[in-house]
């Protein structure tokens, strides 16, 4: 089957086509189309993402990349008479009044294509990001009578370096901007919270301390490569929560011993910036990877699926593989980069994977605080 993604939950607009094959127990995915549109240019002046920016961008972003996706997988026809479809769709999108005019002025003129399915992030995120992409599902939904699934951004993290059979349980450890949490999957759809942050998410502690040090937004990537240049051990820095009796994480306290140092240092040459860098983010792999032993230990999964936009991180990816062969009956899965940070394929891929046998009329609400 043919599966559109669609992403808005935060400041990258995704649009993905993908071919799904082989059913829940041995997919095969064929990616058609992978397009992301990031907003990082749009939301730098301001050091962080701002909701209504996000949303603004979402708008402008999703019928190019439509358009775009379509014509790679070869799945664009147009079609020279063109029909109604004002009345359908004007209150879906009477709140993305930039979105519904570009939807008024392509979506007609198209033959339907053939898509089975439209697999749109439903949350966690944004709420006004969220309903960009959901309202706009609803839209090509009544246009082309398209099923739509809604997707939590989670579990498509969860999925997207799945690429073939995979043993069950799964453990998995998502860390990105807004979360870092251990799930247990029985099967696909069949989630256990083992633990979470109980403040700031690692992605998030990156993107604080790298704004300390007095690096662009978003922060991670930059701080990331800051580190490589430095030297470990040379600062002290907690490692927050890394023996507590729980799979709970905290970064706050670790962002706030950051705060402390280079308030103590003063003006900061390179070089301790470098340092900084490379303990802190020392401190955060240390952590994941206490807690995530500890959860291999206790559940002994056959499969560990480390994924989210921190997985971009090669330290982070270096660690869980030195460590995932102390294991030897776990398989580990890590996605490859463009998989990692935010995207559509990855939500059209849990749109099959987590795809009900017989679907409900889905009920397409944003949930800004959803949880797997
Ligand atoms: O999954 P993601 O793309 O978006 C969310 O769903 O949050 O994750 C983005 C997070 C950001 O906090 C970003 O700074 C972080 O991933 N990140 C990194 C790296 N690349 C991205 N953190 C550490 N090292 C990196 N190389
Ligand atoms: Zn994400």
């Amino acid at each position: 089957m043919i599966i559109l993604g669609i992403e808005t939950s935060c400041d990258e607009t995704g649009v993905s086509i993908i071919k799904a094959a082989g059913g829940r127990a041995r997919p095969q995915f064929t990616v058609l189309a992978h397009l992301v549109a990031s907003q990082v240019k749009v939301h730098e002046p301001w050091g962080g993402v701002v909701p209504n920016l996000a949303k603004r961008e979402h708008q402008k972003n999703l019928i190019p990349l439509l358009k775009q996706a379509l014509e790679e997988s070869k799945l664009l026809e147009t079609e020279p008479a063109g029909k109604k479809v004002e009345n359908k769709i004007k209150k879906t999108l009477a709140r993305e009044p930039e979105l519904l005019e570009q939807f008024l002025a392509f979506i007609p003129h198209l033959k339907k294509p053939k898509i089975n399915l439209i697999a749109v992030t439903q949350g966690p995120g944004l709420e006004p990001a969220l309903w960009v992409g959901l309202n706009f599902a609803k839209a090509l939904r009544a246009v082309w009578q398209i099923p739509v699934t809604p997707i939590n951004h989670m579990e498509g993290h969860l999925v997207s370096p799945v690429e073939a059979k995979v043993k069950f349980p799964i453990l998995g450890l998502l860390v990105s901007g807004g979360h870092t949490e251990l799930v247990l999957a029985k099967a696909w759809g069949q989630y256990k919270l083992l633990g979470q942050t109980r403040d700031d998410a690692a992605g998030e502690a990156f993107d604080k301390v790298a704004r300390l040090l007095g690096l662009p937004y978003p922060g991670g990537p930059a701080l990331a490569q800051l580190a490589t240049a430095g030297t470990p051990g040379q600062f002290d820095l907690p490692r927050p929560m890394i023996n507590s009796p729980d799979y709970d994480f905290s970064f706050s306290g670790l962002k706030t011993a950051v705060v402390y140092l280079v308030k103590k240092l003063g003006t900061l040459d390179e070089q301790q910036k470098q340092n900084i860098a490379v303990e802190f983010e020392q401190a955060v792999i240390d952590v994941l990877l206490a807690k995530t032993k500890r959860a291999i230990e206790e559940y002994a999964p056959a499969t560990l699926i480390a994924a989210g936009g921190v997985l971009a991180n090669t330290h982070l990816v270096a660690a869980l593989q030195t460590m995932i062969k102390k294991y030897p009956t776990t398989q580990l899965l890590i996605p490859p980069h463009h998989l990692s940070t935010d995207n559509a394929t990855m939500i059209a891929m849990a749109g099959y994977l987590s795809a009900k046998k017989k679907s409900r009329p889905a009920t397409l609400t944003a949930q800004g605080r959803l949880t797997l």
